[in-house]
């Protein structure tokens, strides 16, 4: 039997059950029903630290040198077809839980990369409190370029302006949370 295709969400929100989850569960709900296996990665909560610029990438056997939770974060994006990165608008970026996340993917890029993370797909679903579209300006370029760098292909963005308190996805963001089903059935 073909294996199933795998999705993982990598959920960057410290707000269980806000805007950018129920986005991405949406999305999941599409995927699902498309016959996607999705697996959920709740980063809030783990050890996640920060690159060292160590350039010590490898050298214990592993990708990284440090031991925190990064390696069951790594092992789930390895299985990934399709990663979604979902997060929170902070300081229009990334959120603290989910930048590590990025930083600490540079053992599976480069001549050294002992094991390659390039020919996924992706896809960014984020909320903010701003209104204006304007206010992602900088995440989308960030994520455009980070896929480019790793050789990734967008299968989507929805990024909802407007979502402030945690319910707000759930009360007047129909609009974003029927886009990311449909990305979900479409991918
Ligand atoms: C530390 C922090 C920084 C934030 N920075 C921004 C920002 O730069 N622009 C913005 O529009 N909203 C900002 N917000 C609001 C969140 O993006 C917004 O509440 C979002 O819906 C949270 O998503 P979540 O429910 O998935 O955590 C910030 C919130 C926090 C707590």
């Amino acid at each position: 039997m073909e294996e199933k295709k795998v999705v993982t969400v990598l959920l960057g929100s410290p707000r269980r059950g806000g805007n950018s989850d129920h986005l991405a569960d949406a999305l999941a709900k599409g995927a699902e029903e498309k016959g996607y296996e999705v697996r959920r990665v709740v980063l809030a909560g783990k050890k996640l630290n920060g690159c060292l610029d160590c350039r010590k990438c490898w050298s214990t056997g592993t990708p990284c040198i440090q031991r925190d939770d990064m390696a069951s974060v790594h092992e789930e994006m390895a299985k990934a077809d399709v990663l979604v990165f979902a997060t929170p608008l902070y300081f229009y970026s990334w959120s603290a839980q989910i930048k590590p996340v990025w930083d600490r993917l540079i053992p599976f890029f480069g001549d050294s990369a002992k094991v390659k993370f390039a020919g996924k797909r992706a896809v960014l679903l984020a909320a903010a409190g701003d209104t204006e579209e304007e206010a992602f300006a900088g995440l989308k370029e960030s994520f455009r370029l980070a896929c480019g760098f790793a050789k990734w292909k967008i299968s989507g963005m929805i990024c909802a302006p407007g979502m402030y308190p945690k319910t707000d996805m759930a009360e007047k963001g129909e609009k974003f949370l029927s886009e990311a089903y449909e990305l979900g059935r479409s991918l």
